[in-house]
């Protein structure tokens, strides 16, 4: 299934012959490294995006990747080209970017009516988690996770944070319970990385699988590599002077 197959269906919601819309929420989290490729990939696959960002995910945004989106993401439309041209979209695919300040509560993602393939956020701090945990919706972000949990829909948490207090655990376990995936900002080691790009893109793949759009930049498991000869009859000599 692609995120284009028109027979896609979206948590309940068909998406016709349109491209699969996704919103996307940046917090105040670390790791904006991933929402960066997470978007790219998207907009690769065809998708469109909906794309916010908290007041604090705009400090953060601005320390991790220098880029500029205000006070309250009221900048980041105006940087979209600058920052994501270099990571190969094309203007076409820079069109099917909507973006939206953090109090722009009259979103179309603020209301269930407006249908999505999902909201994913990325990366999801301990507050915003605690925030959606409670439906406490203080801006879009956290009122489109609110909307999703609402119908019934995807959301995607990424949260980003070490160690875990009991109330970030808590957290955790409330969203899945209430039927969001928590899909930690968290790579594994076993497929070899040898770049930052490596270990951001194994989770991102993870996201895509989740969210239904085909994708192939995370790396696949194929088992570990055949031992020569049968480890079970062979003589063992370590351990011996
Ligand atoms: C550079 C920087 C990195 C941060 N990293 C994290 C983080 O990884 N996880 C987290 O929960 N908060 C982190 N914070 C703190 C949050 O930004 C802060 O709690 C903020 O109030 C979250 O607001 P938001 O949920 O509305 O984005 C970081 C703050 C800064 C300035």
């Amino acid at each position: 299934m692609t995120a284009n197959d028109p027979k896609q269906t979206t948590g309940g919601a068909t998406q016709g012959s349109r491209p699969l819309r996704f919103f996307v929420g940046i917090t105040g989290g670390s790791g904006h490294a991933y929402v960066e490729r997470l978007v790219v990939e998207l907009l690769q696959a065809g998708c469109e995006v909906d794309l916010s960002i908290t007041d604090a995910g705009c400090k953060v945004l601005r320390h991790e990747l220098g880029v500029e989106a205000g006070l309250k993401g009221e900048k980041l439309s105006a940087s979209l080209a600058a920052w994501l041209t270099p990571m190969g979209i094309s203007s076409a695919q820079l069109d099917r970017v909507r973006v939206f300040a953090s109090d722009a509560i009259e979103a179309p993602a603020a209301s269930g009516t407006s249908l999505t393939g999902g909201v994913i956020i990325a990366p999801c701090s301990m507050g915003t988690l605690a925030r959606v945990t409670s439906g406490f919706s203080s801006n879009l972000v956290e009122r489109a996770a609110d909307v999703a949990l609402k119908e019934g829909r995807r959301l995607v948490l990424m949260p980003r944070e070490t160690p875990l207090s009991e109330i970030h655990l808590e957290n955790m376990l409330r969203a899945v319970r209430l039927g969001a995936i928590i899909l930690p900002c968290m790579p594994g080691f076993y497929h070899g990385p040898k770049t930052i790009d490596d270990l951001v893109v194994h989770v991102v793949g993870k996201v895509l699988d989740r969210i239904g759009v085909e994708q192939n930049v995370g790396a696949r498991w194929n088992g570990l590599a055949e031992p020569e000869g049968d480890p079970g009859t062979e003589p063992q000599t370590w351990g011996e002077s």
